[in-house]
């Protein structure tokens, strides 16, 4: 089966679609949370594995992703259901996409609970509340937030606002158009914080924490969370990318395409880190604090650096408008998939969705407060989400990705796709993607669930 013209038109060229992926995939969890899970597990063991997960398991099933996108060239459900069908006859693997609805609107509803922190985050800086402030102050600041259903809530509602209003219309265009200038904007603000962090005489003492490698600090569950991350942050595993692929030219490389998309996705969550623990350190705060942790640190920089009222404002501004990118590609799928389905219009759809997610966020939100102390596995229901959403549904999906692209999907339509050429590029993904990403992803799984040792026995 030959090539597919798409659907609805093109991206204007290559550059474009890696503005909208890195746009998609640069958010809370380069800023937020890879600096936060990174000191719970310890530091520089878990940021070697997350390095070597994202070499040789996301980025091939990445390319797997976009490759899919592209000759299915439809939205990921149809894509998968019109691959599937044929290559094998059956439309079963279509589930890929069914996952990827479910997942982005579970993670969608957390995200956006800490979008709301970085909005009240924002407005608290301009209003100076943490000018001249200390590790006390921050703490007291942060604790107040998360003790706080009500303020938590009306952020919750705004940031789910901005992401229904735009997706509504869709004029996500508009928004991607404002990121080519931001996401730059974002970049040069995290190399200032960079150099703030070297005036705080911690800052060896920072990159050791992220790049010394100490394997007593990994347990099986920062493995596990390793991967996760990897998938995460790249917006993987969920067919979101598979959407964006369907829009690329046919003449584009997928390989150096998501090569530079993981690359940036890759820098600037290290670079979030090296500006972070040296403040964490120097200000005698611990680095396993948790979700907080960004909340905890950034407002100390802030408060003590020249302009840093102003620093902070377009820092935390620029972090909501990453965010928001990002949760359009989240709600996106499912929305897609009420508009088509249930011929319903766009907005409608969109606002049916974004209620259910709206709502969903309350357990969020009450488990910092209220719901303190309902733990089920010893997590709190946040922890919960995020475990179940990042750690086990996405990288599920990616198997189901690797296995369908690497053993299902013929060989000659994934050459024909790639177009890696006939040399070693197109063996190194096939061997990556046959054998190396889904045996590793099953024994990281395996292992997480405590099952492996039982098998070994
Ligand atoms: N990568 C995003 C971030 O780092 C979060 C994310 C996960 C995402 N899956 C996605 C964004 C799918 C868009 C589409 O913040």
């Amino acid at each position: 089966m030959g090539r597919r013209e798409p659907l609805h038109g093109q991206w204007s060229s290559r550059i474009a679609f890696i503005f909208a992926a890195t746009g998609a995939a640069v958010g809370l969890g380069n800023i937020w949370k890879f600096p936060y899970i990174t000191g719970l597990n310890g530091g520089g063991a878990f940021v070697a594995v997350y390095l070597l997960f994202v070499l040789a398991i996301a980025l091939p099933v990445m390319m797997a992703e976009v490759m899919l996108g592209r000759r299915g060239r439809r939205n990921p459900i149809n894509a998968m259901r019109l691959l599937s069908e044929e290559e094998t006859g059956k439309t079963r693997w279509q589930i890929v996409g069914w996952l990827g609805v479910l997942t982005g609107m579970l993670i969608l509803s957390y995200y956006s609970v800490i979008g709301g922190w970085t909005i009240d985050y924002a407005l608290r800086t301009v209003s100076g509340t943490f000018a001249q402030t200390n590790a006390a102050g921050v703490r007291e600041q942060f604790a107040a937030l998360a003790a706080s259903p009500w303020r938590m809530l009306l952020w919750h509602t705004v940031f789910m606002l901005l992401t229904v209003l735009v997706v509504a219309r869709g004029v996500e265009q508009g928004l991607e158009k404002a990121l080519k200038y931001l996401m730059p904007l974002l970049f040069v603000l995290l190399l200032v914080m960079v150099g703030y962090a070297m005036t705080t005489g911690h800052f060896m003492q920072g990159l050791r924490y992220m790049f010394d490698f100490n394997i007593s600090e990994l347990s099986a569950d920062g493995i596990l969370m390793a991967m996760g991350q990897a998938f995460f942050s790249l917006s993987i595993g969920m067919g979101a990318i598979m959407a964006y692929g369907a829009y690329l030219p046919e003449d584009a490389s997928i390989g150096g395409t998501t090569l530079s998309v993981a690359l940036m996705d890759t820098t600037v969550a290290l670079l979030t880190g090296i500006m972070l623990f040296p403040i964490v350190f120097a200000n005698g705060l611990d680095p396993a604090h948790g979700p907080g942790l960004l909340f905890l640190t950034l407002p100390l920089a802030f408060g003590q650096m020249t302009a840093g009222t102003i620093f902070g404002a377009l820092f935390f501004l620029l972090l909501v408008f990453a965010a928001w990118t990002s949760s359009i590609g989240l709600i996106e799928p499912a929305v897609a998939r009420l508009v088509e389905h249930r011929q319903l219009r766009r907005s409608h759809a969109t606002w049916i969705i974004g209620g259910i997610i709206w709502l969903l966020g309350l357990i969020s939100i009450f488990s910092f407060n209220v719901l303190r102390d309902v733990r089920p596995f010893g997590r709190s229901l946040f922890a919960n989400l995020d475990f179940f959403t990042s750690n086990i549904l996405l990288p599920f999906s990616g198997f189901m990705i690797a296995v369908f692209a690497g053993w299902v999907m013929c060989r000659g339509s994934s050459t024909e796709e790639l177009e890696l050429g006939a040399g070693n590029r197109y063996s190194a993904w096939r061997l990556l993607i046959r054998f190396v990403a889904p045996v590793a992803m099953l024994l990281v799984s395996l292992h997480a669930l405590g099952l492996l040792e039982k098998f070994l026995k």
